[in-house]
């Protein structure tokens, strides 16, 4: 079975000046590193590009696997560190030029998840230029890191701050099949699954193309930087699987009440299967089949009987569910290139072992961090949309003491102590350009 979209339309967006992530999904299993590198010399940071262009890789036929890709994004403090001018840098919009850090009170991220808590190059304005690989074979990656390192080392005034690999089966560290569900983006070719609805316009995911509105979002200038580019929000986090293996535990006496209750705080089996369409037991084959695994909405779930109204995926895009307060759910949708890092845990183990793993969470789109800074304030940290009062969402909020996750049914059940599952260890925002935005960044700017 195919696992993901296939190509079948003739594409109308620009797919050679278009970076891969955009529209290339993410392979199973899947290797790679995310590198993260601070500029200390313009002209050295130029010359980098120059030397990495040839090797990033652009969302042309993007449904044929390639052994590994490579994406290059940029952070407000990268563009001043290239020289880029005065008035290109006033284009960008407030939240990119403030940065994640200063961000964190619109984000909520406070307490254990604040700033000041973060890992080195976090939040400090230093961390410049990202460069990711993603790769199909172990092999693969290897060759694709091994160049961009060689670049690396022939430039003078560019640093390897952090280095970071990742990769998994497809599942991630608390055994869930994740990043399957990605918005259908008009012009990109791909053919329309099952529960698409209509693809999403363009410029909602790309800069230059019209979007739900009907017109271009707003562009940094010059054109050349802006048009084809999008904007990425990076969040670290690390996962304490243990706890969440004790919270199970606590709360369902069998392996298969377990599940269910894993299930519930989703909103899909670990297969992948939503509650919405199998909500008794899980059915892997559903999980894993493009065409049926994303058809549903949840209007004829009301009360939230299959999937809470809490659960993760429900308050990540609610779909058809009536809100409390009305919002505009086509232009919250973002392209989720996540990575998870670190071994998987099984359900039976309660002990935490110490040891790093965790989810880099990764969006994409033409309005991605203002996407994030409203989810993260108002759908994951907040009950009051879904008339969910102070609940929070279950995975990955910081959560109160005395938290609980209510499991609608006759009665409904208050399941208590739930925990911070999830806590960030930093992020960051980035833009990530066109190939000839690339290109026109790597030349010495004209004054
Ligand atoms: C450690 C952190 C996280 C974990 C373990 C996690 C896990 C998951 C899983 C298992 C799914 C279902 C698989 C899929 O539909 O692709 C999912 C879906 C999703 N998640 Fe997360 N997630 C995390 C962080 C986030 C964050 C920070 C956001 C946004 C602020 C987010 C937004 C979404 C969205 C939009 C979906 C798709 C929902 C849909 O369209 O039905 N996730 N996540």
């Amino acid at each position: 079975m195919d696992l993901f979209r296939r190509l079948t339309k003739q594409p109308t967006l620009e797919l050679d000046d278009i970076q891969a992530a955009v529209l290339r999904a993410r392979p199973e299993p899947y290797f790679g590193t995310h590198a993260i590198l601070e500029i200390t010399d313009a002209a050295a940071g130029r010359e980098l590009l120059r030397r990495l262009a040839p090797r990033i890789t652009s969302a042309a036929r993007w449904d044929e696997p390639v052994p590994a890709w490579t994406v290059v994004a940029i952070s407000y403090p990268g563009l001043e560190a290239l020289g880029v001018s005065e008035e290109s840098l006033a284009s960008f919009p407030a939240n990119f030029r403030a940065g994640m850090a200063a961000r964190a009170e619109r984000l909520r991220d406070t307490g254990p998840n604040a700033p000041h808590h973060w890992e080195f190059p976090f939040g400090t304005g230093r961390a410049h230029l990202a460069v990711s690989v993603y790769a199909e074979s172990k092999e693969a990656w290897q060759e694709a890191v091994d160049g961009y390192q060689r670049e690396l080392a022939q430039v003078a005034g560019v640093d390897l701050l952090s280095h970071q690999d990742f990769g998994a089966t497809g599942f991630n560290v608390f055994g869930y099949r994740d990043g399957f569900t990605q918005p259908a983006v008009e012009g990109s070719g791909a053919e329309t699954m099952p529960g698409d609805g209509r693809p999403i316009k363009p410029g909602e995911f790309v800069l230059g193309y019209p979007s739900e509105t009907g017109r271009p979002l707003p562009m940094p200038s010059p054109s050349v930087l802006g048009r084809n580019g999008t904007y990425v929000v990076f969040r670290k986090y690390h996962s304490h699987v243990a706890a969440f293996n004790r919270f199970l535990h606590g709360n369902a006496d069998t392996a298969e009440e377990r599940e269910l209750l894993a299930a519930k705080l989703v909103g899909r089996w670990r297969s992948g299967a939503p509650l919405a369409l199998s909500p008794d037991r899980d059915d892997p084959a559903l999980g894993e089949d493009p065409r049926r695994q994303n058809h549903f909405k949840y209007a004829e779930d009301p009360r939230g009987l299959r999937t809470p109204l809490g659960s993760h995926i429900r308050r990540m895009n609610p779909r058809d569910s009536k809100l409390e307060i009305l919002s505009d759910l086509r232009i919250r949708r973002l392209i989720r290139r996540s990575t998870s890092y670190g071994d998987a845990v099984p359900d039976s183990e309660v002990r935490d072992d110490g040891s790093s793993r965790g989810l880099d969470f990764i969006a994409l789109s033409a309005r991605a961090i203002d996407t994030v800074e409203f989810l993260q304030s108002e759908w994951v940290n907040s009950g009051n949309f879904a008339g969910l009062d102070k609940e929070k969402d279950p995975l990955i909020s910081n959560q109160d003491k005395g938290a609980y996750f209510t499991v609608p049914g006759t009665p409904p059940r208050r399941v208590q102590g739930i925990q911070s599952f999830n806590t960030l260890l930093g992020g960051e925002y980035l833009f990530m350009p066109s190939l000839s935005a690339i290109a026109w960044l790597s030349q010495e700017p004209t004054a």
